[in-house]
């Protein structure tokens, strides 16, 4: 990996961290996209220490304003000249609605258009570099997603496992769409769950809600490097060199939901994403 440019989301916490130390100890140069400046350095100091590697670099980007994805692509493109991975890890799953900046419901925006937005911003950079690949983490919640166009806000019948679900669905679609348009480029682009993982998912930090449910599970759940697992095998691996649109779940290609075959469903989101993010006229 030591020529390698690798852009993970999310990298200051959980899988995100664990898939950015692996791949720094393998000497790509990383970039930890994260949110949050102090909580970015202290995982920034981290990833240094225990990869024992200096080629890791942070930069923020809040997944839920599109302002600020298109100015962290900027900089990126002026800083780097080439994407070799790129890994949409972030995510969020949330108890009550919540509202991204420009108002999307903030599950759909963070953990689908977000990174529908970013990717598409950086394609240019990914098919600069040979065989570049993209890696979309999802989750095995999508097999209940259900996407209703009518309303995508959920302003109606919110709940935690109805917008979450959906969300890692639409990572999924996002995939299998972004495969068949990328067919002939060199650029691959494959998705995965990484099973049940102790991380800070699902943990409020205002009123520490789910930190007591994660000690409880916390011997029942991988590590966070048993979760990063298939983000770095499909990071590196030689045996996915040419493979895209899979789903993959333990290092192996599984079958996703039915749904998630959906290729009209599939061309519609592409749409309709492409119309929120502002990508379309
Ligand atoms: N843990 C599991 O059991 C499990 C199972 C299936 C799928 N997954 C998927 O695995 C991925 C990684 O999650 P994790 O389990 O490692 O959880 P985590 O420890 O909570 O990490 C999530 C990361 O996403 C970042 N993030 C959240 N909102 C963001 C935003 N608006 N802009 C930029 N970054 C944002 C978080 O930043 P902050 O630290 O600043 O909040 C954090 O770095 C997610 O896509 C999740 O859906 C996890």
């Amino acid at each position: 990996m030591k020529n390698k440019v690798v852009l993970i989301t999310g990298a200051n916490s959980g899988v995100g961290k664990a898939t950015a130390t692996e791949l720094a100890r393998m000497g790509a140069t990383i970039i930890m996209a994260c949110r949050n400046k102090e909580r970015g350095e202290e995982a920034l100091k981290e990833v240094r220490e225990r990869s024992n590697s200096k080629k890791v670099e942070l930069m923020l980007c809040d997944l839920a304003s599109l302002s600020d994805i298109r100015c962290f692509c900027e900089k990126f493109e002026e800083k780097y000249q080439r994407l070799d991975v790129l890994i949409n890890n972030a995510g969020v799953i949330l108890p009550r609605r919540q509202l991204t900046k420009d108002g999307f419901e903030m599950q759909l925006g963070v953990n689908h258009f977000g990174h529908f937005l970013l990717t598409n911003l950086l394609l240019n950079l990914l098919t600069n570099s040979s065989h570049a690949r993209i890696i979309n983490v999802s989750s095995g919640a999508h097999k209940v997603g259900k996407i209703q166009f009518e309303d995508l806000g959920l302003e109606k019948r919110y709940n935690l496992m109805k917008a979450y679900s959906r969300s890692k669905l639409a990572n999924i679609l996002f995939t299998y769409e972004l495969a068949r348009r990328l067919e002939g480029t060199g650029v691959t682009v494959n998705c995965l769950h990484p099973g049940a993982v102790s991380t800070n998912m699902g943990v409020d930090r205002e009123t520490g809600f789910g930190k007591l449910i994660h000690k409880i599970l916390k011997g029942f759940l991988q590590t966070p490097l048993e979760g990063a697992a298939t983000s770095i095998y499909l990071a590196t691996s030689k045996e996915v060199e040419g493979v895209s649109g899979k789903y993959f779940y333990k290092q192996k290609p599984i079958e996703s939901s039915k749904s998630s075959h959906d290729i009209d469903l599939a061309k519609r989101l592409w749409n309709v994403s492409e119309a929120v993010v502002g990508l379309k006229e």
